[in-house]
């Protein structure tokens, strides 16, 4: 167990280290440009490399947020012009609704086309962003009381929320803020509330899934699609967990959430392994040979950045801290030096592993994926400016 007298024996991460950091990201950033010039990388690597894709998946806006990042940071106008050149396929790919029939419209339309409104002013962005918005509200179940994540509306095997869902309710909040249109957050709030209710367990570890009956809007029972098994926390799910609270609690100032972020917080860290670096599910430990989820940890550490601004000065101090240390240890460990081994730029991050009694196919184990890269910048960003958040 990772007390917090452990982990503060470990060192943080300095401002000169991670703005080295950082330029070494934005510089592969530009690096990869040209390669992924009317196409995405794929949502994870493959023997590190990512193959080339098309906006299809729940993840391209990642690729555009790092875009974005690497813009703020030099104000160079080739990450600008890039940027919004991406942001047109999103409009595209929302008008001509493109495999949006799922709940992930905040992953893919924030770090992309919110930022472009929010960096550039890009009506473009605005546009595809709040249409983005209005396909999520298309999900929302009165009965129960959330937004479902995947499969045909209303289908028993599928009147489900999982917890990544809450890093979607940001886009909801800012639908509402740019349009003066209450629906969007009224929408959200409520996600949020029923999510917290049921996804979050007495020992503070959380349920990837959960699942409701269609006729009631009951609870039924929670399950996991990508975690060791319905019982273990998954140790992405649980990092959804943090940034979702932390970001439910900056928005809405309800305590419930500054305590769900603490609960959920404190296990995550209480179960890292001696080097920092989150394994994928935190069933596994030290010394346990399964893989890692460094994206996991990058996210977790976002959230815990948000929230320290949020917090009293003491429990502030302590997530600031304790972000830090974990960030330097992922760094240190997984961050790419030069594309000679990747076109990434997090390595060991695992998207989904199979096992026995889970439901996920096996893919990018032991991988870069688009969102650790991405939350990777991100953090570097937050540790080293006063970053005006896109989510
Ligand atoms: N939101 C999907 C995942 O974290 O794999």
């Amino acid at each position: 167990m990772m007390t917090k007298d452990a982990l503060a024996a470990y060192p943080p991460f300095g401002k000169d280290e991670a703005e080295r950091a950082l330029a070494n990201a934005v510089r592969l950033v530009g690096e990869n440009l040209d390669d992924f010039r009317g196409c995405f990388p794929a949502a994870n690597s493959e023997n590190n490399f990512y193959p080339k894709s098309y906006n299809t998946d729940w993840t391209e806006g990642f690729w555009t947020g790092e875009v974005w990042l690497a813009y703020e940071r030099t104000s160079d106008g080739k990450f600008k012009d890039a940027a919004l050149t991406q942001v047109e396929s999103f409009l595209d790919r929302i008008e001509k609704k493109i495999n949006v029939d799922h709940h992930d419209m905040g992953f893919l339309y924030t770090p992309s086309c919110v930022a472009a409104y929010k960096l550039t002013g890009s009506e473009t962005g605005k546009k595809a962003a709040l249409a983005a918005a209005d396909n999520l509200l298309t999900r929302f179940h009165e009965k129960g009381q959330f937004f479902q994540a995947w499969g045909d509306m209303g289908a028993k095997d599928n009147y489900r929320l999982i917890i990544d869902c809450l890093m979607n309710m940001p886009l909801l909040f800012w639908a509402s803020d740019v349009t003066g249109d209450p629906i969007y957050a009224e929408k959200a709030k409520s996600h949020i509330l029923t999510a917290t209710n049921y996804i979050v367990r007495p020992d503070d570890s959380t349920y990837h899934t959960y699942f409701f009956d269609p006729e009631t809007g009951k609870g039924v029972r929670g399950v996991t699609n990508q975690g060791n098994r319905d019982g273990s926390a998954w140790a992405r799910g649980q990092a959804w967990g943090i940034y979702g609270s932390a970001l439910a609690y900056e928005r809405l100032g309800d305590e419930r959430y500054a305590d769900i972020f603490v609960r959920v917080t404190d296990y995550f860290i209480e179960h890292l392994p001696d080097d920092l670096v989150p394994y994928w599910d935190f069933d596994f430990d030290t010394g346990s040979g399964e893989p890692r989820d460094s994206s996991a940890g990058v996210i977790a550490v976002c959230g815990m950045l948000e929230m320290a601004k949020n917090l009293p000065r003491e429990q502030s101090d302590y997530y600031e801290g304790a972000a830090k240390r974990i960030l330097k240890a992922i760094s240190d460990t997984c961050a790419v030096k030069s594309r000679d081994c990747s076109n990434g730029l997090l390595l060991h991050g695992t998207y989904s592993k199979k096992t026995p009694t889970n439901q996920c196919r096996n893919g990018g184990v032991d991988e870069c994926n688009a969102w650790g890269d991405y939350f990777y910048m991100e953090a570097l960003t937050r540790l080293v400016s006063d970053w005006e958040k896109y989510w």
